[in-house]
């Protein structure tokens, strides 16, 4: 049973964040990926001077885990300085469905970090491209 709570998580979210490398849209977001065996793996997001480059926070965490093994989640939180939280852009909602379907999305705002949006990954991505099975 995993250890780590909602908040407990979105504090670790907001650890990660401070990592963040963003020296060109100075948008720092910090995410926690909660495996189901109750281990947290956090990533924050790295920018490139080559703009299509930039990794988010949500893939970096979720690379992080995966590439030490993990395999089953079940929650990642996301923080980010904007109102209500920033929301996973379209290749993480794809990565997170083909890796963490089953894992709640907790967003947000770094400087309200009480208040938090959830959204489950079906949600964010009804129809999720699947590679067709030969
Ligand atoms: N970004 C993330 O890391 N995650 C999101 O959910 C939205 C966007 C990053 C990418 C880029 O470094 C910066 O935010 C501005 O788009």
């Amino acid at each position: 049973m995993p250890k780590v709570n909602k908040n407990g998580l979105i504090k670790l979210a907001l650890k990660a964040r401070q990592k963040a490398c963003a020296p060109y849209s100075k948008f720092k977001v910090g995410a926690a990926l909660l495996a189901a065996n109750g281990k947290v793996f956090t990533g924050a997001n790295v920018e490139s001077a080559s703009y299509g480059l930039t990794c988010c926070a949500e893939r970096v965490a979720l690379f992080h885990a995966l590439t030490t093994g993990e395999k089953h989640f079940t929650a990642i939180a996301v923080v980010a300085r904007i109102d209500g939280g920033a929301m996973p852009c379209g290749a993480c909602r794809q990565l997170l469905s083909e890796y963490a379907p089953d894992a709640l999305v907790f967003i947000s705002d770094s400087d309200h970090p009480s208040a938090v949006r959830e959204f489950t990954i079906r949600e964010l991505l009804p129809g999720a491209f699947v590679f067709p099975q030969a």
